[in-house]
C-alpha cells in the first residue's frame, strides 16, 4: 500500500489533464477499476489508474472543479484502494464516458495483455476532448460526441458489459442492456478506505460503501431507481 509524496508529471489537454508518477514497486500496483486518493492539503480525492508504463501509474483526470482545475505539482498518494474489475472477462463491452474512461481504459490495457477479445465503446461531451485518445495505449472501438450519446452506438441485443461514466449514462445502458454486467462507481468519497460511511449505495444487500465493497459493484447487485434519482 502507497503512503507517500509524488512529484506529478501532467499534460494539460484542456478539458482534461493527464497525470503520471512513479515508478512504483510491484506490490503497489493496482488493478483495473482501483483508484487512489491524492491529497491537496485538508482535501483528498480519488482517481483510478488509467494506465501503466514502466511501473509509473497514468491518471486520465477531468477538470470539474478546484482539485482537478489545479492539481498539484506534489502529491500525497494513498492506495491502491477498493474493489477491481474481475481479472478475466471475455467477449465483453467496454463502456465509458467522459472521465470515466480512466477505469476502463486500465481494464481494456489488460485484457489486451492476455488476448482476451472486448469492444471498447466511449462517449465524450465535446469533440475537442477526442485530443485525450491519442494519449491512450489502448483505443476505444467506437467515439461518440454529443448530442449522439455512447448508449446510441449500443448494439440492439443485450451483451455482458463492463462500465464507468456519469450516471445517466449508466442508467442508459441499464435500460437498454439490463443487468449482465458489472459497473465502477464514481460516488463523492471522504475518507476512502471505509472509515466514514460517506459514500454508501443502495444495493439488494443493503447500504455499501463504494470505496470498499466497490467501486466496481455487479450491475444486479445496484438498487437503480434509487441509485439514479
Ligand atoms: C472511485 C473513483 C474514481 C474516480 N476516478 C476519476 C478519474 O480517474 N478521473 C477523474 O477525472 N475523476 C475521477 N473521479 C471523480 C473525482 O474524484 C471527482 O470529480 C472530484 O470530486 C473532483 O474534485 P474537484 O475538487 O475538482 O471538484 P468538486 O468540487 O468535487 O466537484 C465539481 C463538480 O462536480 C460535481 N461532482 C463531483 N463529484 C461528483 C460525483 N461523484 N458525482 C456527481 N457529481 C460530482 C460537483 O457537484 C460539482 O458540480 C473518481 C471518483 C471516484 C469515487
Ligand atoms: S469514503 Fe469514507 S467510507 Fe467510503
Amino acid at each position: 500500500m502507497l503512503n507517500e509524496t509524488f512529484k506529478l508529471e501532467k499534460t494539460d489537454l484542456g478539458h482534461y489533464v493527464v497525470v503520471f508518477f512513479g515508478p512504483v514497486a510491484e506490490e503497489n500496483l493496482p488493478q483495473p477499476g482501483q483508484f487512489y486518493m491524492f491529497y491537496k492539503e485538508y482535501v483528498k480525492k480519488p482517481f483510478s489508474v488509467a494506465f501503466l508504463k514502466e511501473n509509473r501509474l497514468f491518471f486520465i483526470i477531468k477538470k470539474v472543479g478546484p482539485f482537478t482545475s489545479s492539481i498539484p505539482d506534489e502529491v500525497r498518494v494513498e492506495g491502491p484502494y477498493g474493489k477491481p474489475f474481475p481479472a478475466v472477462v471475455t467477449n465483453t463491452f467496454l463502456i465509458s464516458g467522459g472521465a470515466g474512461i480512466a477505469p476502463i481504459c486500465f481494464l481494456a490495457e489488460k485484457l489486451t495483455e492476455q488476448n482476451l477479445p472486448f469492444t471498447w465503446l466511449h462517449g465524450e461531451s465535446k469533440a475537442e476532448n477526442l485530443i485525450l485518445l491519442d494519449y491512450l495505449p489502448v483505443k476505444p472501438n467506437k467515439v461518440s460526441v454529443e448530442p449522439t450519446l455512447v448508449t446510441d452506438l449500443l448494439p440492439k441485443e443485450a451483451q455482458f458489459y463492463c462500465a464507468c461514466g456519469p450516471k445517466p449514462m449508466l442508467k442508459g445502458l441499464h435500460s437498454k442492456w439490463g443487468t449482465n454486467g458489472f459497473v465502477s462507481l464514481e460516488e463523492r468519497m471522504s475518507c476512502g478506505f471505509g472509515a466514514c460511511y460517506g459514500c454508501v449505495i443502495p444495493t439488494t444487500s443493503g447500504y455499501q460503501r463504494v470505496c470498499k465493497e466497490g467501486p466496481v459493484f455487479e450491475a444486479g447487485e445496484l438498487l437503480w431507481q434509487e441509485l439514479c434519482v
